[in-house]
């Protein structure tokens, strides 16, 4: 029960792999808010945990706009109180080239995959209680990456020097950041992927589960990871480590 009496947010908490990690931290005691676009995909989940006999809350957002940001973490506070946990996973992914894409569409992609982790953290840590973490989705796209999805790939590696600089600016705080990688996950996301379906991106038989990427998390956000602190955890069965 890493997470009895703590409460944590999980942006994305609607769907794959964030659905995954509120799940796992309501079973493991935490008050959850699950926030997501998608309210009724949220609600899906806050009546999940509730049925099973946890405890979570459904909040829309958009992860990319300050005031529903602001907005989740005042309703988290008024519900739960103060925050232990935040999970910053919502993301989206555009498949244009550079010369092509609207730039509106750029950067609509960087504001909410990385203006979201930007705007929990300075949001969120003010109502963060000391021993608190918050856990960001990276993306192996950060490391190495296919053509025509720049925008993803490029906030997915800002991501993780936020996650760098930031770990140092929140140690006197007693908070931790860190960020997971995952590789291919079985969600939606993955399946929708024009560049799966083609083959361009090739996931070569290694695809995880959720629950794979949801017990990485769950490890970062809670004190089994104390001593670990503003780093990147690939979780991606070995994708990164061959030649394709
Ligand atoms: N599935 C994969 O293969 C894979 C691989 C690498 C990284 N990731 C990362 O994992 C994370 C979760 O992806 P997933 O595969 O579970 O996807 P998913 O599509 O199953 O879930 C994403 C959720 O985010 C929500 N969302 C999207 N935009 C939002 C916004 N602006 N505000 C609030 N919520 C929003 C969606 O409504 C959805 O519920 C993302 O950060 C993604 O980049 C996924």
């Amino acid at each position: 029960m890493r997470f009895a009496g703590k409460t944590c947010i999980v942006t994305g908490g609607g769907s794959g792999i964030g659905r995954a990690t509120a799940l796992q931290m309501a079973r493991e005691g935490g008050r959850v808010v699950v926030a997501d676009l998608q309210l009724a995909a949220a609600q899906a989940t806050a009546t999940e945990i509730a049925a099973a006999g946890g405890a979570a809350i459904a909040s829309q957002v958009d992860v990319g706009n300050s005031a529903q940001v602001q907005a989740t973490i005042a309703s988290a506070v008024a519900q739960y109180g103060a925050i232990d946990a935040i999970v910053n996973d919502a993301a989206m992914m555009t498949f244009h080239p550079i010369v092509e894409i609207a730039e509106a569409d750029f950067f609509h992609v960087i504001a909410t995959n990385l203006g979201s982790v930007f705007l929990f953290t300075k949001y969120g840590v003010p109502h963060m209680r000391p021993g608190g973490a918050i856990v960001n989705v990276s993306s192996v796209h950060a490391h190495a990456t296919t053509a025509n999805v720049v925008p993803y790939a490029s906030s997915k590696g800002a991501i993780e020097a936020f996650t760098r600089g930031a770990a140092i600016e929140l140690a006197a705080s007693k908070i931790r950041i860190n960020a997971v990688a995952p590789g291919a996950v079985d969600t939606p996301m993955l399946r929708n992927n024009p560049n799966v379906k083609s083959g361009v991106e090739k996931v070569q038989g290694a695809i995880g589960k959720p629950e794979d990427l949801a017990a990485a998390i769950c490890f970062l956000a809670s004190d089994d990871a104390a001593f670990v602190n503003g780093t990147t955890l690939v979780v991606d069965g070995g994708r990164l480590d061959s030649l394709p």
